[in-house]
């Protein structure tokens, strides 16, 4: 059984003023399973953000499902955890309890030491525990930005849900997240699967077991489907000479270009 299914979603916003309604998501199938890294990839408005909201239960769909474990998703649930595209702290809180009240309120009947002891570790992970009362507008972009990635992992969730969340970060700060994603979801926690959202390609193939390419109408929501059959650890500098690398890169370009072009 994959630990994620979406079946036949189907997701539109109403038109306003002479504006059309949005067709956004065109019946999406996609299985991920236990332990998968799934990245998402595609232009601008292609629905990446709706499909992730679908997935969390924040938005509900028109038609189709998703089931976690084979249970249907209605709401949200601490089997789930989002890292939001734009920076989502608790800004009169330190970096400290904006992840421990997530871990919290995720673990209700969890004993305090547990709580701190989690926190500890994932703030630790990403190299935040010396800054841990500082307030997120004390700290840089990428710093509240790790800080989402801690405050997902300490919710304990299955499934992590991540939105483009190194997208606004210097290339080498970029590089250091992803090395602590990785850490984290390979080592450290209980969380398995791994959807996550990006605009880069090379982060979408140093990254993810399967790449799903989303596209725009008038072509389907789920244009491809491309597994990255690269062995794990990847090196970032070594991995771009693997002649599996470069394949699922021309591929990927050649894909969106397409997209491109259809949109034109
Ligand atoms: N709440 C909403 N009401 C109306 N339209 C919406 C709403 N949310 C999203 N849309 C529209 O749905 C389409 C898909 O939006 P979505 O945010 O999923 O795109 P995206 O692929 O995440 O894009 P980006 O890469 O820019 O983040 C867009 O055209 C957007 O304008
Ligand atoms: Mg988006």
């Amino acid at each position: 059984m994959s630990q994620l299914e979406i079946d036949g979603l189907h997701m539109s916003f109403p038109g306003r003023r002479g504006i059309a309604p949005q067709h956004v998501l065109r019946g999406v199938d996609l299985q991920v399973g236990q332990g998968e890294f799934v990245s998402l990839i595609g232009h601008s408005g292609c629905g990446k953000s709706t499909l992730l909201n679908v997935v969390a239960g924040l938005l509900r769909p028109n038609s189709g499902r998703v089931l976690v474990g084979g249970q249907p998703v209605t709401a949200p649930g601490p089997d789930r955890a989002m890292v939001f595209q734009n920076y989502s702290l608790l800004p009169r809180l330190s970096l400290l309890a904006n992840v421990r009240e997530a871990a919290r309120s995720a673990n209700p009947q969890a004993p305090r030491e547990r709580i701190d002891e989690t926190v500890e570790r994932y703030l630790s992970a990403v190299g935040l525990w010396e800054h841990r009362n500082k307030r997120p507008r004390q700290v840089s972009g990428g710093m509240q930005q790790r800080t989402a990635v801690a405050r997902a992992f300490a919710v304990g969730p299955r499934i992590l849900l991540l939105d483009e969340p190194f997208g606004a970060l210097d290339a080498l700060t970029r590089a250091r997240l992803q090395e602590q994603l990785l850490e984290l979801w390979a080592n450290e926690s209980t969380t398995e699967t791994v959807l996550m959202v990006t605009h880069g390609i090379d982060e979408a193939i140093l990254l993810a077991d399967r790449i799903v390419v989303m596209g725009n109408p008038p072509q389907p929501s789920i244009v491809d489907i491309i597994p990255v059959e690269l062995p794990r650890p990847r090196d970032r500098v070594t991995v771009i000479d693997d002649p599996a690398y470069r394949q699922v890169q021309q591929r990927l370009l050649d894909l969106l270009h397409a997209d491109q072009q259809a949109v034109a």
